[in-house]
């Protein structure tokens, strides 16, 4: 491990999906699980990196690793901008909503008060501004949940959200994706690299990533 090349590197993976608060009962999410980013966390540390983890999920927090628990967009958001400057490696799998509601309710919305109306506001989109940063030295990995068209789809996230490498998953098959333990993936690379992973492990996958994501690191 003192070999690896991510040896005292610093790694910030953000994981699981966000919950956009309606009242203080309610919230709208996804079925993001935590999993492809916990085990993200689980090999970088493995590897010898300092590994924060900025994560909504109650899975256990592997050894050696820091957590930052967060539950919004907005806190994910905040988080992320405030330790991004000291990261050389950036793994963002969390699923984050694309928008929130525009006010949450102080009360619980009551049925009696009739079928309501949530208005939703967008949120920051936080891979999209560490894209566009100059300043970055971090390589910067983002994730890409398909159902259609998926390659497409990932390639124009990738060129769109200024990530240097995007990971690809086709959520719509059983075996991969969310909530489960195995997945499989395409990686891209800004730089044209291309990479199929056939299905296995979650924790093999992060493995292959922090290798592309390695040799990608300045220096
Ligand atoms: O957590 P698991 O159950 O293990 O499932 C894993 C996973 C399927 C959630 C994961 O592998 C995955 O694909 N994560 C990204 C899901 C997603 O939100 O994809 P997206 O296409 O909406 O977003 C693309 C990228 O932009 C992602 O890196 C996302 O973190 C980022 N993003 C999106 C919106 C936003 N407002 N801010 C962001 O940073």
């Amino acid at each position: 491990r003192l070999d690896s090349p991510l040896s005292g590197r610093t790694v910030l993976v953000t994981a699981g999906g966000t919950r956009e608060a309606i009242d203080p009962v309610r919230f709208l999410g996804n079925r993001s699980s935590g999993k492809m980013g916990h085990a993200i966390a689980a090999e970088a540390a493995a590897l010898g990196a300092k590994v924060v983890l900025v994560t909504t999920s109650t899975l256990p927090v592997p050894p050696g690793v820091e957590a930052v628990p967060v539950e919004s967009a907005m806190d994910m958001h905040e988080a992320v901008m405030a330790r991004a400057d000291v990261a050389d490696v950036i793994v963002k799998a969390a699923a984050v909503a694309d928008f929130r509601p525009a006010a949450r309710a102080e009360q619980k919305i009551k049925k009696a008060d009739g079928t309501p109306t949530i208005e939703l506001v967008p949120n920051p989109d936080i891979l999209a501004e560490l894209g566009a940063r100059e300043d970055l030295r971090a390589v910067l990995v983002g994730f890409a949940a398909e159902t259609t068209d998926v390659e497409t789809h990932g390639r124009d996230k990738l060129r769109r959200k200024g990530a240097d490498l995007i990971v690809i998953n086709d959520v719509s098959q059983a075996d991969a994706g969310f909530a489960v333990d195995t997945n499989r993936a395409v990686i891209l690379g800004a730089d044209g690299m291309r990479r199929d992973v056939a299905l296995t492990s979650k924790r093999e996958l992060a493995s292959i990533l922090l290798g592309e994501a390695a040799a990608r690191l300045p220096g």
